[in-house]
C-alpha cells in the first residue's frame, strides 16, 4: 500500500514545516552548478506545495534562505534572488488554482526592492485565498526573530502598553513573526543533516521531527506522504504520561 493510501484524513498535522536542504549536493552530484539544483528545488516546492493543499493542511512553512545565507558568496546569492522573483510571478497563478494565499517570514527589509516587491504583490493577490497558508521563510532566523520579538516587549512595557506582569507564552508568541499561526505540528528536514540551523526555536518546542537523506530537489510525494504517516503513529504526550493521553 502507498504512503498516501495509509494516511489517516482525521490526523492530517495543521502546520507542516520544512528545511529543504540538499539542492547543491544534489546538483553537484549530476556534475552540474548550485544554482542547477535550486531550480530543480523550486520544482520540488511547487509539487509539494500542492500536495499539501490537497491534503487540508492548514499551514506550510518552508524554509527558503537563512539570516547566514547571506553569507554565501554574492554569485550564488544574487542568483537566489532572481530565481526567488521568477518563481513567485510563475507560481502565482497556480496558487490562485490551488486556493493558496501566500505570506513570508523574515527580515524582507535585507531583500532586494524587486525581490520584496513582487512578493509583497503575491500576498495582496493572494490574500482572498482560503485554503492552504503557504509561509516562506525568507532571509530568516529564529534568533533573529526573537531579539525583535525581545526589543518590541521592550518598548512596548517602557510606554506603558504591557504590563511586566502579563508576559507569558501567548503573548511572546503573538510577538512572533508566526503570530496567528499554530506552532509546527510535524518538522521534515531533507539532505541527512540532523539539525535546526536557527529555524523556528520557540515555535519547534513540541513539534514531531522527522528527517530523511533525500535531497531536496529528489524528495518525492511518496517520501511527503511517509512523513505525514510517521508522524500520525506518534504519541505526542507534551510532558503528560502516555495514560493520560
Ligand atoms: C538548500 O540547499 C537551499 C538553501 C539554503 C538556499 P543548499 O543550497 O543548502 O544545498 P546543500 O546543503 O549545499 O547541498
Ligand atoms: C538551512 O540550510 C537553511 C535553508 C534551508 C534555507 P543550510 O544549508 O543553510 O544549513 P546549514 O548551513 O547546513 O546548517
Ligand atoms: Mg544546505
Amino acid at each position: 500500500m502507498s504512503f498516501k493510501e495509509q494516511i489517516i484524513q482525521d490526523r492530517i498535522p495543521r502546520h507542516i514545516a520544512i528545511i529543504m536542504d540538499g539542492n547543491g549536493r544534489w546538483a553537484k552530484r549530476q556534475g552540474m552548478a548550485r544554482m542547477f539544483g535550486h531550480r530543480q528545488g523550486v520544482e520540488t516546492v511547487h509539487r509539494i506545495t500542492e500536495a499539501a493543499a490537497e491534503l487540508g493542511v492548514e499551514y506550510l512553512t518552508l524554509y527558503a534562505f537563512s539570516t547566514e545565507n547571506w553569507n554565501r558568496p554574492k554569485e550564488e546569492v544574487d542568483a537566489l534572488m532572481v530565481l526567488l522573483v521568477d518563481t513567485i510571478v510563475k507560481e502565482t497563478p497556480t496558487l490562485m488554482k490551488n486556493n493558496v494565499s501566500l505570506q513570508t517570514i523574515g527580515d524582507l527589509s535585507r531583500l532586494p526592492q524587486a525581490t520584496r516587491n513582487k512578493f509583497l504583490e503575491c500576498i495582496e493577490q493572494t490574500s482572498q485565498n482560503t485554503g492552504l497558508t503557504l509561509v516562506i521563510a525568507l532571509s530568516y532566523s529564529a534568533r533573529w526573530e526573537i531579539i525583535e520579538a525581545t526589543k518590541r516587549i521592550a518598548s512596548a512595557v517602557k510606554d506603558g502598553e504591557l504590563l511586566l506582569e502579563d508576559i507569558n507564552e501567548e503573548v511572546l508568541s503573538n510577538y512572533m513573526t508566526t503570530a496567528q499561526m499554530p506552532d509546527p505540528d510535524l518538522l521534515i528536514r531533507t539532505s541527512g543533516e540532523l539539525r535546526i540551523s536557527n529555524f523556528l526555536l520557540w515555535q519547534l518546542a513540541y513539534s514531531e521531527l522527522y528527517f530523511t537523506n533525500c535531497l531536496w530537489p529528489e524528495f518525492t510525494n511518496e517520501e511527503f506522504y511517509h512523513a505525514i504517516v510517521d508522524y500520525q503513529h506518534r504519541e505526542r504526550r507534551f510532558g503528560k504520561t502516555s495514560e493520560q493521553i
